[in-house]
C-alpha cells in the first residue's frame, strides 16, 4: 500500500503490473503458506469477517476485490449461502484457480484502482489481505464509495503492525522467519515472500486506517483486532 499522494497513472500501472507478476509466480502455493504463516487461524478471521457483513447483504451482490484463490467465497458459500459474491482479481492465475476449485462461481479480472461497475452497484465490498498492496488506497475507497449502494459496507481483512511495540518486534521477528520458510517449504519465490514481510511495515495503523475511510466518505461501525492487533477487520458504512 503506498502512503503517496499524488501518485500518476503511470507509476500506479507500473505497480499493479509489478504486484500482479509476482502474484501470478506465487499463486499455485499461496493457500498452503498463508495456513502455514497463520497458524491455520486465516480462515477464523474470514469467518468473523463474514460474521459481520450478514446484517448488510440485502437484495445486492458482494465484490470481493483480490479473490486469491477464492477462500472468503468458498467459505461463504457455507456460512452465509444467502451472499451472492462476485469474486475478482487482478491476476489471471488466482481467477483460475478460484474457478477450477469451485470455491468461485462468478469471476472478472479487476483491478481495484478503477473497479468497472455503474454506481449504485453492491451492498457490500469485501477484501482480505489485500489493502497493503494498494498502490492507492484512497483511490480505491472512492470507488467503493462510488459502486455501493447507499447504507453499503466495506468490510476489509487486513494485517497491521500492532500499536504496542513489544508485540511488533516479535510480530516483525516471526514474519521475517515464517515467510521465507514457509515459502521454501511449500516451494515458492522465498523473494516474493520478502516483499510480503516489507508490505506489512508498510501498512497505515488502524487510527490512519479509520481516518482515511472517514475521509473518503465512511462512517467506520467496527475495528476488530485479531491475533493482538497483527490482523484487523475494517467495517466502515457509506454515507451517500
Ligand atoms: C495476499 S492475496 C489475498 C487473497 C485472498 N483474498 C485471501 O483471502 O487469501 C492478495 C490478492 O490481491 C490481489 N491484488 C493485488 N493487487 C491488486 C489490485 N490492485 N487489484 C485487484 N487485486 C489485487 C493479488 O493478485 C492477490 O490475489
Amino acid at each position: 500500500m503506498s502512503k503517496l499522494d499524488n501518485i500518476t497513472k503511470e507509476s500506479r500501472l507500473e505497480w499493479e503490473k509489478g504486484i500482479s507478476g509476482m502474484f501470478q509466480e506465487i499463486a499455485d502455493s499461496y493457500e498452503k503458506i498463508n495456513t502455514f504463516i497463520s497458524m491455520g487461524m486465516d480462515q477464523g478471521w474470514r469467518r468473523s469477517q463474514l460474521k459481520r457483513l450478514e446484517q448488510y447483504l440485502k437484495d445486492a451482490p458482494v465484490l470481493d476485490i483480490g479473490c486469491g484463490p477464492g477462500s472468503l467465497s468458498a467459505l461463504a458459500k457455507k456460512e452465509l449461502p444467502q451472499a451472492r459474491f462476485l469474486s475478482t482479481d487482478i491476476s489471471p492465475r488466482f481467477l483460475e484457480i478460484a474457478a477450477n476449485s469451485g470455491n468461485a462461481d462468478v469471476l472478472a479480472q479487476v483491478s481495484a484502482s478503477d473497479l468497472p461497475f455503474k454506481d449504485d452497484s453492491f451492498a457490500a465490498i469485501v477484501s482480505a489481505f489485500v489493502l497493503r498492496n494498494l498502490p492507492d488506497l484512497k483511490r480505491f475507497y472512492k470507488e467503493c464509495h462510488r459502486t455501493l449502494k447507499k447504507d453499503g459496507i466495506v468490510c476489509m481483512l487486513d494485517l497491521t503492525t500492532p500499536a504496542f511495540k513489544p508485540i511488533s518486534f516479535f510480530h516483525s521477528i516471526y514474519m521475517k522467519m515464517a515467510l521465507p520458510l514457509g515459502a521454501k517449504i511449500y516451494g515458492s519465490r522465498v523473494e516474493a515472500y520478502k516483499y510480503l514481510d516489507r508490505s506489512i511495515k508498510n501498512c497505515y495503523s488502524q487510527k490512519e486506517m479509520n481516518s482515511i475511510l472517514e475521509e473518503c466518505g465512511f462512517k467506520v461501525l467496527h475495528t476488530d483486532k485479531k491475533c493482538m492487533g497483527t490482523v484487523t477487520i475494517y467495517t466502515a458504512q457509506v454515507i451517500k
